[in-house]
């Protein structure tokens, strides 16, 4: 089995790694040695910012709201790095602002695939190979705040989703810890990424909100999400951290 300390050999899956913080995420996997599957949609990463590491990067290209294309996402995923031992299920956006009384059913879907849909897919996919393989691996979710507050009238769905997300890290903690497997949620508040540069569009009053009074950082982020990965966190399983300056 490789090492499942989030060092070397550690073989990890992150989606979004094109944002903000699913970039800090790779790079603090990659000085630490782990072969790190890199997802992105849109924007493509630029490899040569990750040098000197950029022979343990595979970036993996797919719309995550079509569960074929993760199933051969995954696949070539464990083509490349022979199998998995951790998986982060960072990517996530607000589909479309609309208010609850105008959004359309397919608008609701994409919301819904994007945030619950495909990382309870790739969570699946990863248990069952790791379970195959025997390996004690781990699996961190990126939950929001609106998980808590619920989203605004335009994020709704948005804060649905990532409530349910919480729900499943419940649900799939209790299965997956007789097997060794940890699967953990991180619940962020407002962190400095282009997702703030969409949707929000009076940052200064949001911060207001903020007991510390200002965002997180990216590598605040990344950190503990690291943390939640690493064997040391053992006994940790089934659970959902708050990163929220106090919120
Ligand atoms: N920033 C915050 O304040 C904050 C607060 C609470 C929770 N979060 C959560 O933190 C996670 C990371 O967000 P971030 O702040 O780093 O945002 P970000 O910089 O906007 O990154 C979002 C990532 O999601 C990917 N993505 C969006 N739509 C996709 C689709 N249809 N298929 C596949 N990938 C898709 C993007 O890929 P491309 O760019 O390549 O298209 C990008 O890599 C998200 O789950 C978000 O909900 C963030």
């Amino acid at each position: 089995m490789k090492s499942d300390k989030c060092s070397e050999g550690f073989r990890v899956l992150v989606t979004g790694a094109s944002g903000g913080i699913g970039r800090a995420v790779v790079k603090e996997l990659l000085i630490r040695g782990a072969k790190v599957g890199a997802h992105y949609w849109k924007n493509k990463p630029d490899v040569n910012s990750f040098m000197p590491h950029k022979k343990n990067m595979c970036l993996l290209k797919t719309d995550l709201r079509n569960l074929k294309e993760i199933d051969g996402m995954f696949q070539r995923f464990i083509n490349w790095a022979g199998g998995i031992d951790g998986l982060v299920n960072n990517a996530g956006d607000v589909f479309i602002r609309k208010h609850f009384l105008e959004i359309s059913e397919k608008e609701i879907d994409a919301d819904l695939s994007l945030n619950l849909k495909a990382p309870f897919w790739l969570s699946r996919l990863a248990i069952k190979n790791m379970e195959e393989n025997k390996v004690k691996g781990a699996i961190v979710n990126v939950s929001s705040i609106a998980a808590k507050f619920g989203g605004s009238r335009q994020t709704l769905f948005y804060g649905l989703a990532k409530a349910a997300l919480e729900t499943m890290t419940f649900s799939l903690g209790r299965y997956c810890a007789p097997l060794g497997i940890r699967i953990n949620a991180l619940r962020l508040s407002v962190f400095d990424t282009p997702f703030h540069q969409r949707h929000v569009k009076d940052m200064r009053e949001r911060i207001q909100m903020i007991p510390a009074g200002r965002m997180g950082k990216p590598e605040e982020a990344a950190w503990w999400i690291l943390c939640l990965l690493n064997s040391k966190s053992a006994y940790m399983n089934g659970q959902v951290v708050s990163l929220t300056g106090g919120e």
